[in-house]
């Protein structure tokens, strides 16, 4: 058994991320209204997790709670090989709990700060998070809904193994450009038309400036 997963992402109308390759996307989220910020909340506040890849952590520094509305906050869970996470990253905050999702390869000594910060570790893997291992382990301890907020590395991660059931997006009405600039989903590539992974839409309204489609993945 796996957590329920939705893939929940800002995007360009050319499906960029952030403005170029390295920039933080706050810069870009500067430009959601109000109304696409208590849509992204509501969507945080229904799941018991929430999980963003360890290099949104250090170029984003996101907090990851619920603000916009009423509502719990979900568990952060930060897949992060080394651990090679800012000890003063918001996602160490005392408003929600933290798990850092790590490897074999992280340091010791690192895992005994982050522990230190009230923080939970969980070593799953050898070089990378090994996430055939992770999602049952997370099921497990109550994790049945799982939202993932990118970035475009785990958002692959997630959808070559065929573990998302849907993707919610809040377009933003720019185009950023860039060959090189990170898009809603990285990695290799499906590169043959029977491998891609199907979607059907589901609904699609607006909220603000902002046009919201909500895809179910098709089995
Ligand atoms: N628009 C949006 O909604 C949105 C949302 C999130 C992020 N972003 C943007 O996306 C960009 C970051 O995306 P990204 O693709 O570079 O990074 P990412 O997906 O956030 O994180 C990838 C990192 O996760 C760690 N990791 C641990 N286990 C892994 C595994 N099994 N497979 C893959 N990675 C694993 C690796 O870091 P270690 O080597 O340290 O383990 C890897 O570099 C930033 O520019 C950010 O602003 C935008």
């Amino acid at each position: 058994m796996r957590p329920y997963v939705i893939i929940v992402s800002e995007v360009s109308v050319d499906g960029k991320l952030t403005l170029y390759r390295g920039a933080s996307s706050k810069e870009l989220m500067t430009l959601m209204d109000q109304e696409a910020y208590r849509y992204l909340h509501e969507a945080r506040a229904k799941v018991d997790g929430i999980m963003v890849g360890c290099e949104t952590v250090r170029t984003d520094n996101p907090s990851l709670t619920v603000r916009y509305v009423e509502g719990k906050n979900p568990t952060r869970i930060i897949p992060c090989s080394t651990a090679n996470v800012p000890l003063d990253a918001n996602i160490f905050s005392k408003d929600a709990p933290t798990l850092i999702v790590t490897t074999k390869r992280a340091p010791g000594e690192k895992l005994q700060k982050i522990r230190a910060l009230g923080a939970e570790v969980m070593v799953v893997g050898e070089d990378l998070v090994d996430f055939d291992k992770l999602l049952p382990a997370l099921y497990e301890r109550g994790i049945k809904s799982l939202m993932v907020e990118g970035g475009a590395s785990i958002n692959w991660e997630f959808i070559k193994r065929g573990y998302v059931d849907e993707i919610r997006l809040i377009h933003l009405p720019v185009i950023v450009g860039g060959e090189n600039v990170p898009t809603l989903v990285g990695g290799e590539g499906f590169k043959s038309l029977k491998n891609l992974l199907h979607l059907r839409l589901r609904s699609n309204f607006k909220k603000g400036k902002h046009l919201i489609t909500e895809w179910e993945v098709v089995r």
